[in-house]
């Protein structure tokens, strides 16, 4: 089966993205804000299949030296087959040379390992629902 990786917003279902994100355990929001998160990110990945979406990632960068990947979900039937991968693959080469930091899903850090990130030691986050992430486990 083909899969095809688009990066801009066509046809886009900002309702199954809001769905996708709530569904996999991931911050999610009204739909109109996922639309305007995206189309204020630098770059962004939408993955079909057959003509349905099963994935998608984003990153926000300054174009230059700091780029930082959020959203990056595939559908529970679709992972195992490099397509988590393939998404980051496909942001990470159109970010600028530079730095590139995200933060893991919890017991996610693996998958990210294999992508050359590394555990950093200072990240700091002000979350907006504090208490929830540290009860997460995101922070101390
Ligand atoms: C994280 C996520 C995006 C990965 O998507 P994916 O499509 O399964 O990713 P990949 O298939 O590229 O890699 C996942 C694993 O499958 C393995 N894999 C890749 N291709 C494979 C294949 N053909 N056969 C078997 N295993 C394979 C990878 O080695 C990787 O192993 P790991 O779990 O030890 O890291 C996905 O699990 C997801 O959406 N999770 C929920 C949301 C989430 O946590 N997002 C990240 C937030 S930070």
């Amino acid at each position: 089966v083909e899969l095809e990786f688009r990066n801009d917003f066509a046809g886009v279902d900002w309702q199954f993205v809001s769905d996708t994100l709530r569904l996999v355990g991931m911050a999610y929001h009204r739909p109109e804000n996922h639309k305007k998160a995206f189309e204020n990110s630098y770059a962004v990945v939408f993955v079909y299949r057959e003509g349905t979406m099963i994935g998608f990632g984003r990153a926000v960068s300054d174009g230059v030296y700091q780029s930082a990947v959020y959203d990056v979900a595939v559908l529970p039937e679709y992972r195992k087959q490099g397509i988590g991968t393939a998404v980051m693959k496909n942001l990470l080469e159109r970010l600028p040379a530079g730095n590139v930091i995200l933060y893991a899903n919890i017991g996610r850090e693996g998958f990210y390992e294999k992508l050359g990130f590394r555990r950093m030691k200072t990240a700091m986050a002000r979350f907006r629902h504090a208490a929830v992430m540290r009860e997460k486990g995101f922070t101390e």
